[in-house]
């Protein structure tokens, strides 16, 4: 099993160990495309040191034209995790909160640890998905941590929306503007059971929302589809007998291998990917008597549009 020495909490003083100032890592910092669509690498900087105001902007710049960052190399306690995504925006609250991390409730984490009450294996993230998309602003992005991985397997899919949106036929394009989709916590035509909220957590989780089925991209303005077949309920106004082909129809096109960017994960990955442009899904398909441990956390985001 591979595994990353995290040191623990409130271990960091600000750059004081090398006295090597954050701007001569960041000189250092390079950023090159995984895919000619989706995904970039990001190495040569070191998230729990102070980052500059260039190099957080350079950040984000690579963050909305590539849709998902690999920042390799980072050892970062659940606190160092919380410093460094709030480069990118603020910490949106989870809904399952069983999954909090007990010191630094903003972290959850994902683990092939957890199983269901009946005592089967619980995987998080299996089958294609965008997160959280029953919130009436669902996060514009998620951050995962590598702090135990297996020896292989276990792989984060992505597939990039606004390339799929864009090799729709424009007949297709034109049936679909304006659709608005229903999203609910779990749909009740997923394939995938996700694990059952808490009274407290259903208290301050909407039962449904409305979300539009194309939405445009705040920062860079392409047009997205906006899937979610664990979460989708069903299309406003239109019948079910309609609904469902339509959105198994556009989930098979927007999924097609030559929209994906497949991460393969390494020791010290932190991984952001933005929700508003991109599906991804976990793989269980690896040896589960080795533990698979990330951080996750999730930053705001806008009311899609
Ligand atoms: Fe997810």
């Amino acid at each position: 099993m591979r595994r990353l020495v995290v040191p623990a909490a409130g271990s960091w003083q600000s750059g004081q160990e090398t006295g090597v100032a954050a701007g001569v890592k960041e000189e250092a910092m390079e950023v090159k495309p995984t895919t000619d669509h989706t995904g970039a690498e990001v190495r040569g900087i070191d998230l729990a040191r102070p980052v500059s105001d260039e190099a957080k902007a350079v950040l984000n710049r690579a963050f909305v034209a590539h849709g998902v960052l690999v920042i390799r190399e980072q050892s970062l306690s659940p606190h160092q995790v919380l410093g460094a995504v709030e480069l990118f925006g603020r910490v949106f609250m989870q809904h399952n909160t069983r999954f909090a991390i007990p010191e630094c409730p903003q972290i959850h984490y994902i683990s092939n640890n957890d199983r269901f009450p009946d005592g089967r294996r619980y995987i998080p993230g299996e089958g294609w998905h965008t997160d959280h998309s029953n919130d009436a602003r669902p996060p514009k992005a998620t951050v995962l941590h590598a702090v135990s991985l297996p020896d292989r397997g276990g792989d984060t899919q992505f597939a990039n929306m606004a390339a799929a949106h864009a090799a729709l036929s424009p007949s297709l394009q034109d049936r679909i503007a304006g659709l608005v989709a229903i999203h609910v916590y779990q749909s009740s035509h997923s394939a995938r059971k996700l694990m059952a909220l808490s009274d407290a957590n259903k208290e301050r989780v909407p039962n449904a929302v409305l979300h539009p089925l194309v939405r445009t991209h705040p920062e860079n303005g392409r047009k997205s589809l906006y899937l979610n077949p664990i979460r989708i309920e069903g299309i406003l106004g239109m019948d079910h007998k309609e609904a469902l082909p339509l959105l198994d129809e556009l989930l098979e096109h927007a999924t097609a291998e030559r929209f994906q960017y497949r991460h393969r994960w390494q020791p010290g990955d932190l991984v952001i990917w933005d929700n508003r442009c991109l599906l991804h899904k976990a793989n269980g398909d690896y040896d589960m008597e080795q533990t698979r441990y990330l951080y996750r956390v999730m930053l705001e985001g806008d009311v899609p549009r």
